[in-house]
Protein backbone atom coordinates (compact mmCIF):
# COMPACT_ATOMS: atom_id res chain seq x y z
CA UNK A 1 0.00 0.00 0.00
CA UNK A 2 1.03 3.57 -0.85
CA UNK A 3 0.61 5.86 2.06
CA UNK A 4 -0.01 9.11 1.01
CA UNK A 5 0.72 11.98 3.34
CA UNK A 6 -0.76 15.22 5.00
CA UNK A 7 0.90 18.69 4.53
CA UNK A 8 1.43 18.38 8.54
CA UNK A 9 2.91 15.19 7.96
CA UNK A 10 4.95 16.49 5.26
CA UNK A 11 6.16 19.65 7.62
CA UNK A 12 7.10 16.77 10.17
CA UNK A 13 9.19 14.80 7.18
CA UNK A 14 10.98 18.38 5.94
CA UNK A 15 11.85 18.42 9.88
CA UNK A 16 13.61 15.26 9.46
CA UNK A 17 14.77 15.62 6.08
CA UNK A 18 16.54 19.50 7.16
CA UNK A 19 18.36 16.94 9.91
CA UNK A 20 19.48 14.75 7.19
CA UNK A 21 20.52 17.97 5.18
CA UNK A 22 22.88 19.32 8.05
CA UNK A 23 24.09 16.25 8.84
CA UNK A 24 25.50 15.59 5.23
CA UNK A 25 26.69 19.22 5.26
CA UNK A 26 28.96 18.74 8.43
CA UNK A 27 30.24 15.29 7.51
CA UNK A 28 31.45 16.60 4.00
CA UNK A 29 32.95 19.67 5.47
CA UNK A 30 34.85 17.18 8.17
CA UNK A 31 35.74 14.85 5.34
CA UNK A 32 39.60 15.47 4.54
CA UNK A 33 42.69 13.29 3.67
CA UNK A 34 43.64 11.31 7.08
CA UNK A 35 39.58 11.64 8.40
CA UNK A 36 38.60 8.07 9.63
CA UNK A 37 35.61 7.00 8.45
CA UNK A 38 34.33 6.23 12.46
CA UNK A 39 35.27 9.89 13.36
CA UNK A 40 32.88 10.46 10.42
CA UNK A 41 30.04 8.61 11.94
CA UNK A 42 30.93 9.94 15.24
CA UNK A 43 30.48 13.58 14.02
CA UNK A 44 26.71 12.49 12.34
CA UNK A 45 25.92 10.49 15.72
CA UNK A 46 26.54 13.72 17.48
CA UNK A 47 24.90 16.14 15.59
CA UNK A 48 21.74 13.11 15.54
CA UNK A 49 21.75 13.50 19.37
CA UNK A 50 21.90 17.61 19.26
CA UNK A 51 18.61 17.43 16.62
CA UNK A 52 16.65 15.36 18.97
CA UNK A 53 16.62 12.75 15.82
CA UNK A 54 17.34 9.28 15.76
CA UNK A 55 19.11 7.66 13.25
CA UNK A 56 17.10 5.68 10.48
CA UNK A 57 20.15 3.37 9.64
CA UNK A 58 21.45 2.00 13.15
CA UNK A 59 20.34 -1.35 13.74
CA UNK A 60 18.16 -1.81 11.01
CA UNK A 61 17.89 -5.33 9.72
CA UNK A 62 16.05 -5.86 6.51
CA UNK A 63 16.12 -9.20 4.58
CA UNK A 64 18.59 -8.58 2.53
CA UNK A 65 21.01 -8.40 5.05
CA UNK A 66 23.01 -10.88 7.88
CA UNK A 67 23.08 -8.45 10.69
CA UNK A 68 21.69 -5.57 11.91
CA UNK A 69 23.45 -2.32 10.53
CA UNK A 70 25.88 -1.00 13.06
CA UNK A 71 26.46 2.61 12.75
CA UNK A 72 24.31 5.65 11.80
CA UNK A 73 25.99 6.52 8.58
CA UNK A 74 27.09 4.32 5.36
CA UNK A 75 30.56 5.36 3.84
CA UNK A 76 30.85 3.83 0.30
CA UNK A 77 34.56 4.67 -0.74
CA UNK A 78 35.86 4.20 -4.73
CA UNK A 79 34.41 0.82 -5.74
CA UNK A 80 32.04 0.48 -2.94
CA UNK A 81 29.44 1.44 -4.43
CA UNK A 82 26.37 1.65 -1.26
CA UNK A 83 26.10 0.25 2.20
CA UNK A 84 29.70 0.79 3.26
CA UNK A 85 29.93 0.15 7.23
CA UNK A 86 32.38 2.81 8.56
CA UNK A 87 35.65 1.58 9.62
CA UNK A 88 39.05 2.80 10.66
CA UNK A 89 40.08 3.51 7.33
CA UNK A 90 41.28 6.83 7.08
CA UNK A 91 40.42 8.43 3.71
CA UNK A 92 43.50 9.10 1.35
CA UNK A 93 44.15 11.72 -1.79
CA UNK A 94 41.51 11.54 -4.45
CA UNK A 95 39.64 8.92 -3.17
CA UNK A 96 35.57 8.96 -3.97
CA UNK A 97 33.52 9.40 -1.13
CA UNK A 98 29.51 8.44 -0.94
CA UNK A 99 27.43 9.33 2.39
CA UNK A 100 24.36 8.01 2.89
CA UNK A 101 22.21 8.99 5.96
CA UNK A 102 18.57 8.96 7.34
CA UNK A 103 17.21 10.34 10.06
CA UNK A 104 13.50 10.51 11.75
CA UNK A 105 12.12 13.10 13.87
CA UNK A 106 8.57 11.82 15.44
CA UNK A 107 8.57 8.76 13.62
CA UNK A 108 8.86 10.22 9.87
CA UNK A 109 11.82 9.79 8.13
CA UNK A 110 14.36 11.32 5.72
CA UNK A 111 17.15 9.17 3.50
CA UNK A 112 19.52 10.96 1.92
CA UNK A 113 23.23 10.57 0.20
CA UNK A 114 25.64 12.53 -1.05
CA UNK A 115 29.25 11.58 -3.17
CA UNK A 116 32.74 14.06 -3.48
CA UNK A 117 36.18 13.75 -3.95
CA UNK A 118 38.95 14.17 -0.92
CA UNK A 119 42.30 16.00 -2.20
CA UNK A 120 43.18 15.70 -5.67
CA UNK A 121 40.41 14.82 -7.24
CA UNK A 122 40.72 12.38 -10.72
CA UNK A 123 38.05 14.32 -13.66
CA UNK A 124 36.77 11.13 -14.32
CA UNK A 125 35.61 10.64 -10.91
CA UNK A 126 33.88 14.05 -10.89
CA UNK A 127 32.52 13.77 -14.35
CA UNK A 128 30.99 10.35 -12.59
CA UNK A 129 29.60 12.65 -9.90
CA UNK A 130 28.08 15.74 -11.92
CA UNK A 131 26.63 12.95 -14.11
CA UNK A 132 24.65 11.06 -11.18
CA UNK A 133 23.77 14.26 -9.38
CA UNK A 134 22.22 15.86 -12.82
CA UNK A 135 20.55 12.41 -13.33
CA UNK A 136 19.03 12.80 -9.35
CA UNK A 137 17.53 16.00 -10.94
CA UNK A 138 16.28 14.62 -13.90
CA UNK A 139 14.17 12.45 -11.84
CA UNK A 140 13.45 14.75 -9.61
CA UNK A 141 11.73 17.14 -11.85
CA UNK A 142 9.85 14.40 -13.53
CA UNK A 143 7.99 13.61 -9.79
CA UNK A 144 4.49 15.44 -10.55
CA UNK A 145 1.29 14.67 -10.00
CA UNK A 146 0.42 12.73 -13.44
CA UNK A 147 3.59 11.42 -14.47
CA UNK A 148 4.25 7.81 -13.62
CA UNK A 149 7.17 6.07 -12.07
CA UNK A 150 8.42 5.12 -15.29
CA UNK A 151 9.12 8.52 -16.52
CA UNK A 152 11.35 9.40 -13.51
CA UNK A 153 13.64 6.33 -13.93
CA UNK A 154 13.16 7.00 -17.96
CA UNK A 155 15.27 10.46 -17.01
CA UNK A 156 17.89 8.82 -13.93
CA UNK A 157 18.58 5.74 -16.72
CA UNK A 158 18.70 7.32 -20.06
CA UNK A 159 21.51 9.94 -18.41
CA UNK A 160 23.41 7.37 -16.98
CA UNK A 161 23.38 4.79 -19.80
CA UNK A 162 24.23 7.76 -22.15
CA UNK A 163 26.99 8.54 -20.36
CA UNK A 164 28.02 5.05 -20.82
CA UNK A 165 28.02 3.76 -16.97
CA UNK A 166 26.77 0.92 -14.90
CA UNK A 167 23.25 1.59 -13.35
CA UNK A 168 23.81 -0.70 -10.07
CA UNK A 169 21.55 -4.10 -10.64
CA UNK A 170 18.83 -4.59 -8.45
CA UNK A 171 18.93 -1.49 -6.39
CA UNK A 172 17.11 2.38 -6.47
CA UNK A 173 14.81 4.39 -4.91
CA UNK A 174 11.79 4.03 -2.49
CA UNK A 175 8.90 5.29 -0.43
CA UNK A 176 9.93 6.67 2.75
CA UNK A 177 7.32 7.54 5.68
CA UNK A 178 6.90 6.39 9.44
CA UNK A 179 9.59 3.51 8.20
CA UNK A 180 12.86 4.58 6.03
CA UNK A 181 11.95 1.92 2.92
CA UNK A 182 8.04 1.90 1.94
CA UNK A 183 6.24 0.71 -1.57
CA UNK A 184 6.99 1.77 -3.92
CA UNK A 185 10.14 0.84 -5.86
CA UNK A 186 11.53 3.44 -7.56
CA UNK A 187 13.62 1.85 -10.75
CA UNK A 188 16.59 3.73 -12.14
CA UNK A 189 15.53 2.61 -15.30
CA UNK A 190 11.94 2.81 -16.76
CA UNK A 191 9.46 3.58 -19.69
CA UNK A 192 8.04 7.28 -20.12
CA UNK A 193 4.41 6.85 -19.39
CA UNK A 194 4.41 3.34 -17.93
CA UNK A 195 4.16 2.45 -13.88
CA UNK A 196 2.59 3.80 -11.08
CA UNK A 197 0.67 6.86 -11.46
CA UNK A 198 2.29 9.34 -9.10
CA UNK A 199 -0.14 11.55 -6.66
CA UNK A 200 -0.04 14.12 -4.18
CA UNK A 201 1.36 13.30 -0.98
CA UNK A 202 3.63 10.39 -1.81
CA UNK A 203 7.36 10.38 -0.88
CA UNK A 204 9.95 8.87 -2.44
CA UNK A 205 13.72 8.39 -2.38
CA UNK A 206 15.09 8.88 -5.97
CA UNK A 207 18.51 8.04 -5.49
CA UNK A 208 21.07 6.79 -8.89
CA UNK A 209 23.60 4.61 -8.36
CA UNK A 210 26.04 4.72 -11.29
CA UNK A 211 29.41 2.71 -11.64
CA UNK A 212 32.29 3.95 -14.40
CA UNK A 213 32.70 0.83 -16.48
CA UNK A 214 29.43 0.33 -17.48
CA UNK A 215 29.13 -2.90 -15.43
CA UNK A 216 25.95 -3.51 -13.57
CA UNK A 217 27.27 -6.00 -11.45
CA UNK A 218 27.92 -5.79 -7.69
CA UNK A 219 29.66 -8.63 -5.14
CA UNK A 220 29.19 -8.23 -1.49
CA UNK A 221 31.81 -7.04 1.09
CA UNK A 222 32.99 -9.85 3.77
CA UNK A 223 30.93 -7.28 6.34
CA UNK A 224 27.80 -8.54 4.51
CA UNK A 225 26.75 -5.17 4.07
CA UNK A 226 29.01 -3.00 1.89
CA UNK A 227 28.22 -3.47 -2.25
CA UNK A 228 31.10 -3.36 -3.97
CA UNK A 229 31.68 -2.93 -8.32
CA UNK A 230 32.68 -6.62 -9.43
CA UNK A 231 35.76 -5.13 -11.38
CA UNK A 232 37.34 -2.89 -9.23
CA UNK A 233 35.93 0.68 -10.76
CA UNK A 234 34.33 3.40 -8.85
CA UNK A 235 30.69 4.27 -8.50
CA UNK A 236 28.68 7.34 -7.34
CA UNK A 237 25.73 7.48 -5.21
CA UNK A 238 23.35 10.97 -4.62
CA UNK A 239 19.97 10.61 -2.96
CA UNK A 240 17.51 13.13 -2.04
CA UNK A 241 13.66 12.21 -0.48
CA UNK A 242 10.99 13.98 -1.81
CA UNK A 243 7.30 15.04 -1.64
CA UNK A 244 4.78 15.06 -5.23
CA UNK A 245 2.29 17.84 -4.58
CA UNK A 246 -0.01 19.76 -6.88
CA UNK A 247 2.98 22.46 -7.21
CA UNK A 248 5.55 19.64 -8.43
CA UNK A 249 8.53 18.04 -6.44
CA UNK A 250 9.46 19.34 -3.02
CA UNK A 251 12.65 18.15 -2.16
CA UNK A 252 12.77 17.37 1.94
CA UNK A 253 16.56 16.76 2.46
CA UNK A 254 18.04 19.69 1.30
CA UNK A 255 19.01 23.51 3.53
N1 LIG B 1 19.65 4.98 1.98
C1 LIG B 1 19.89 3.58 2.04
C2 LIG B 1 18.93 2.85 1.15
O1 LIG B 1 17.93 3.40 0.79
C3 LIG B 1 19.75 3.03 3.40
C4 LIG B 1 20.95 2.39 3.92
S1 LIG B 1 20.70 0.79 4.47
C5 LIG B 1 20.96 0.83 6.13
O2 LIG B 1 19.19 1.72 0.80
F1 LIG B 1 20.83 -0.32 6.58
F2 LIG B 1 22.13 1.34 6.37
F3 LIG B 1 20.05 1.55 6.70
CO1 LIG C 1 17.40 5.31 0.30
Amino acid sequence: MIELKTENELAVLREAGRVVARVLRAVREEAKVGTSLLDLDRLAADLLADAGAKSSFQHYHPRFAPSPYPAVLCTSVNDAVVHGVPTGYRLADGDLLSVDFGASVDGWHGDAAISFVVGEADPADLDLIATTERALRAGIAQARPGNRLGDVGHAIGAIGRGAGYGLLADHGGHGVGRAMHEAPHVPNEGRQGEGLRLRPGMVLAIEPMFLRGGNDDYRHGEDGWTLYTVNGTRAAHVEHTIAVTADGPRILTEL
